[in-house]
This record gives C-alpha cells, structure tokens and sequence, in this order.
C-alpha cells in the first residue's frame, strides 16, 4: 500500500487512544535531517519543535546512529537495578561534571522526564521530612500521578482520575509582560515572591514545604524568561527555609536556551535538577541529579526501573553531548537565538498589531500573537508551507529549532512565517485551521 500522511493519520485515529495527543495538522513524519523533515506526501518541512524539544542536535546523526549500533551488537540493554553496564556510569560522571555547584553529587535514571519529576518529590519529601510542595500556575511537568499533581496547565489532566498528590500549593510564575499585579519593570517590587512570603505568614508554614519545584524558563506556559532578581530571591527563600530549590531542566536544558542549563543563566546552584526529553540523544531517558546526601536518603528500591539508565540510550545520550561540547553547538544556539530574536523584533516594528510579544533564551522563544483564532491560523499556514511548529496556551508561537539549524533555515522559516502574516491580514488562510489546530 502506498502510505500517505492522510492514510497513515487515520489508521493512527483507529488504534491510538486519543488521550496522548494534541493534533495539529494530519502530517505523518517520515524522515529527517538536522533541522529538516519530511512527510509521507513527499513535503519538506524546517522543523520550528524539536519534537518537543527533543532533538536539540537535530534529526538524522550519523555518530549517534553509529554508537548506538556499536553498543546494540555488544548488548542493547542490561538493567542496572541488578548488575552494573559502562554507559550509565560514564554518562552520570559527565552530567556530574557539566552542572552547576561542586562534584559531590549522584545521579538517579529513569526513562521520562514525567517519572524524574516524581522522583524529585520522593526525594525532597523523604530529606526534608516535610510533605508540602509548592511549583507554579501554568506549569507542566509530567502526565504520572505525581508530576501531573504538581503541574497546572490542563483541567484534562486531573479530571476522572480520582486523587493525586496532596498538599501542593501553586503561585504565579513572573510573567513580567502581563504582570498579575500590573507593575512595570521600574515598579516591580517582585510581588509574586512576596505572596509565596506572605502565604508563609498565614497558611502555609514554611517548615512543612519539602521543595520549590521551578522551571528557570518556563516552557509550556508560554516561553518566560523570569526576572534574575526574582530567581535569586526565590533561592534564597529557600535557603532560609531548609526548603529544596528543585529545577524542572526538561525542556530547557542541553544548550536549549544556549547554555547547559537554563538556570546557569542566573548564577544559583539548585538542590536537584530534573533532566529528560533531548538527554537521550533521541531515546527515552529521564534523570535527577543532585546532592549525595539528598540523592541517598531513600532505601532500594524507592525508584528503580527495569528499563531506566538503558545501556544503548546512555550511549547515545553520551554521544549527543559529545558532539554538543565538540562542536562549540551551545555557544552558537545563544548567537542563533539572538540572531531570530532580532529578526523576529523587526517582523513586530513591521506587524504590531500581529505580533505582540517576543521573549525567550537562546533558541527558545516564544512569540505572542493577538488571540487564540490567530494562532491558530498562523500556525496552520506556516505548517501548509512547510514551518512545523505549534503554539503554547491560547496565543504564543512556540520557536524551538533544533540547535544545529542553519541561518539560511532561520531565514527562510522567517520568510515562511512572514507570509503567513501577511496571508492572515489579507484573510487569505482556510477556515480549516480550526478543525486541524488544536494544541493544548
Ligand atoms: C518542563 C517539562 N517538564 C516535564 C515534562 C515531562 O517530560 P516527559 O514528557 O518526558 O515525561 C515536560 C514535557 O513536555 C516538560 O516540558
């Protein structure tokens, strides 16, 4: 049978629950290169997602293929919950190296970022022998019981499921550009932080939170980069009160934001740090890295997984940061992303009432459109012209390329996007955009 994106698409309908997908257009991915893709219809596509952020040194790499072949003819995978491979050991002294703060530290597996969340708040729960958690409205950090409980981005996600996780408390995350007390930049005061200080002063006793669970750049509620005073001083929150500062590095991690962690950017050493999406190289792998005294205050076997530290994927994961470090390819998403941001400012001098907002670190951006019917348009016509990308909440395009994209790729998604604009202001773009968009 020849295969078709529309026929592929439809068998999927057929045999996918519906409940792990949030569809945009029927496009079924055939193959990739760096930065491009292609469909089953023979379409070529600038790939603006990353699959999720997932391929930060892009689709197709030769070295990776070849390690993980190498790896596979010797022995694909023996679990570590019983006996001891090379890769996850090489793999933890590398993370342990590459993050922040000094080497006193362990490394804990899983196989998705959804599962190193919950291992997190096993961990802070059991050092610090409290049981509150607070994290932050409009975060996502996983679809398990536990990370799910701690996210609040999606009423999907908690309704018909009976309990999750009690005693977590959420607060406003610092988006500065629609600041939930309405002060500019010159009249902040940090407010967000002082309702966490005041809910300390007359419902939630500070000595019974276990860990601020904080992504240092927020990503699915929109790509915001908080204020370096408002980290600080939430660290240091923390610190006065014995409370874990625990950092969601899932999507923003491996060069993402143009440096190895997003919160390298603001100059604070986090108690743990959750890892997953690109770490694998490609391949599903989740970790929490952290203090040794927190990462062994739990008893075997508190968080192990039969397939999690898998012997091939560390390999890859190994091979993938490898090639970043070799390849200066961190250092240049930070000059890519400033190059995009640039030009994405002189697309907003040029459609103001299009394009309201752009904001992001490195090569995670996010830009505001005006509404929820414009995102949705613009989207689909950038898909249809071959930029895959989504959108985040109601009206934010979500910029995430691969790392390596070249700045020809940039330009000509750039020109892609610019059309799309001017096809929405001449009321050119097909109402199907409603039917296929659909997102969060
Ligand atoms: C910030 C953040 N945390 C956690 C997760 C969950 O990771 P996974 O999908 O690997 O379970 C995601 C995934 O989108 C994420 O973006």
């Amino acid at each position: 049978m020849n295969l078709t994106n529309k026929n592929l698409c439809e068998r999927e309908k057929k045999v996918l629950s519906s409940i792990q997908k949030l569809p945009y257009c029927p496009i079924a991915i055939k193959s990739g290169q760096g930065s491009l893709l292609y469909d089953y219809d023979g379409n070529e596509y600038i790939d603006f997602l990353s699959s999720a952020s997932s391929a930060n040194i892009g689709h197709g790499n030769e070295e990776i293929i070849k390690a993980v072949k190498n790896q596979m003819e010797k022995i694909i995978q023996y679990t570590i919950a019983y006996f001891t491979t090379e890769s996850p050991i090489l793999l933890a002294e590398k993370i342990i190296d590459l993050s922040p703060g000094d080497n006193d530290k362990k490394v804990l597996y899983s196989t998705t970022g959804s599962e190193s969340i919950d291992a997190a708040i096993k961990l802070s729960k059991a050092y610090t022998g409290r049981n509150k958690i607070i994290s932050f409205k409009g975060a996502y950090h996983g679809s398990t019981y536990g990370s799910l409980s701690i996210s609040a981005i999606s009423l999907n996600m908690r309704k018909k499921i009976g309990s999750i996780l009690p005693d977590v408390y959420h607060f406003n995350y610092p988006i500065c550009f629609k600041c939930p007390y309405g002060k500019s930049e010159s009249e902040c005061e940090l407010q967000c932080l002082e309702e966490i200080k005041n809910a300390f002063k007359v419902y939630l006793p500070s000595d019974e939170v276990a860990a601020i669970f904080f992504e240092p750049i927020a990503g699915d509620s929109g790509i915001i980069v908080p204020p370096k005073k408002y980290v600080e001083n939430l660290y240091k929150l923390c610190k006065e009160n014995n409370i874990l500062f625990v950092v969601d590095e899932i999507q923003q991690s491996l060069g993402r934001c143009g440096y190895w962690f997003s919160i390298d950017y603001f100059n604070v050493e986090p108690d743990l740090i959750v890892m997953g999406k690109s770490l694998g190289g490609g391949f599903p792998l989740g970790l929490v890295i952290g203090k040794s005294d927190i990462m062994e205050c739990l008893k075997a076997p508190a968080h192990a997984f039969t397939l999690s530290g898998n012997t091939t994927v560390c390999v890859a994961a190994l091979k993938m940061i490898e090639i970043l470090e070799r390849d200066n390819i961190i250092e240049q998403a930070k000059e890519k992303g400033a190059y995009l941001i640039s030009k994405l400012n002189l697309l907003k001098d040029k459609y103001p009432n299009i394009i309201k907002d752009i904001r992001g670190l490195g090569l995670s951006i996010g830009v505001d459109l005006p509404d929820r019917s414009s995102t949705k348009k613009i989207c689909y016509q950038c898909i249809k012209n071959g930029l895959l990308l989504i959108s985040l909440g109601e009206n934010t395009l979500r910029i995430q390329p691969p790392l390596v994209i070249t700045q020809d790729q940039i330009d000509k998604a750039l020109k892609i996007l610019e059309n799309s604009i001017k096809d929405f202001i001449n009321e050119k773009i097909s109402d199907d955009a409603y039917t296929f968009i659909n997102g969060w």
